[in-house]
């Protein structure tokens, strides 16, 4: 049964919260949009309005322009390097601190790669679509942390051997999610009793198909979007707010 949209749904998710034995995060691009990060499927500022990101994200385009992508995706580490923790993810931190203070569960499974949540001080983050920060080498699948300057070269070699080349450590368009996490992700499912949708446009697969699960299961599940998305009409409670006006709120409420 979904809240009625003149009610303010804060107290019953919060009383949801407090009584939860486990609570289950999804978050996508849009919780980063606050810290400046271009989201997939929203405005974008120019440097993506030449490039979507549905082309570039892929082995395909990497294969035939290996350069193109690997520029793309050092801004994009850059990016986000450059940017800050906003107040969506800091008070999901503090909701994981006090729910796990009081003996409950929390698990946080994000589509980003932007490793914010962890900055912020997210404890149990699962990265389903890995992390932006993290490179591998296409040769030995050996992987580093790049310094905070750019390659020097585009495509960057690999240091591990010389006939390979880094890429960046995600899950691209047609790659499989890492087994850990898909197991973490599903037995999350299996057992939260809370879940949040927060900043996704719930179209990609997986992450999609974990709150529908939720759903099915007769969880409370509460989506946070400013915008419709095509869960919005079968979760609990649907918010029309963004992720840094709204989770603060419910930090305050559980404190
Ligand atoms: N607070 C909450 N949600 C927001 C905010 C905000 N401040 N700003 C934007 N949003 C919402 C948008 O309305 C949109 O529904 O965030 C969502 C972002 O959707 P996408 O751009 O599709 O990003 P995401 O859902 O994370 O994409 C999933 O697709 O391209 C692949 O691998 C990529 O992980 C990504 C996956």
């Amino acid at each position: 049964m979904r809240s009625t949209m003149n009610s303010d749904p804060l107290p019953s998710i919060a009383n949801a919260c407090a009584r939860a034995r486990q609570i289950v995060v999804v978050t996508g691009a849009g919780i980063s949009a606050e810290s400046g990060l271009s989201t997939f499927r929203g405005p974008r500022d120019a440097l993506w309005e030449k490039y979507d990101p549905m082309q570039l994200a892929t082995p395909e385009a990497f294969e035939r322009d290996p350069e193109l992508v690997t520029r793309w995706y050092d801004w994009r580490r850059r990016e986000g390097l450059n940017a800050r923790p906003n107040a969506g993810h800091v008070a999901l931190a503090a909701i994981e601190r006090i729910v796990m203070n009081r003996g409950a569960r929390f698990t946080l499974l994000t589509q980003n790669v932007d490793r914010l949540h962890h900055r912020a001080g997210s404890r149990n983050v699962h990265e389903l679509h890995g992390s932006i920060h993290v490179w591998r080498c296409t040769s030995t699948g050996r992987e580093l942390e790049p310094p905070a300057h750019p390659f020097a070269e585009f495509p960057p070699r690999s240091p591990f051997d010389p006939r390979g080349l880094l890429r960046p450590a995600v899950v691209w368009f047609g790659e499989a999610l890492s087994p850990s996490a898909l197991d973490v992700a599903r037995g999350a499912m299996e057992t939260g009793d809370v879940f949040f949708s927060i900043g996704t446009s719930s179209v990609v697969f997986p992450a999609a198909g974990f709150v529908e699960h939720a759903i099915q299961r007769g969880g409370t599940t509460v989506e946070l979007n400013p915008n419709e998305t095509p869960i919005s009409g079968r979760v609990t409670h649907s918010i029309r707010e963004a992720a840094g006006a709204w989770l603060p709120r419910l930090a305050s409420a559980l404190a």
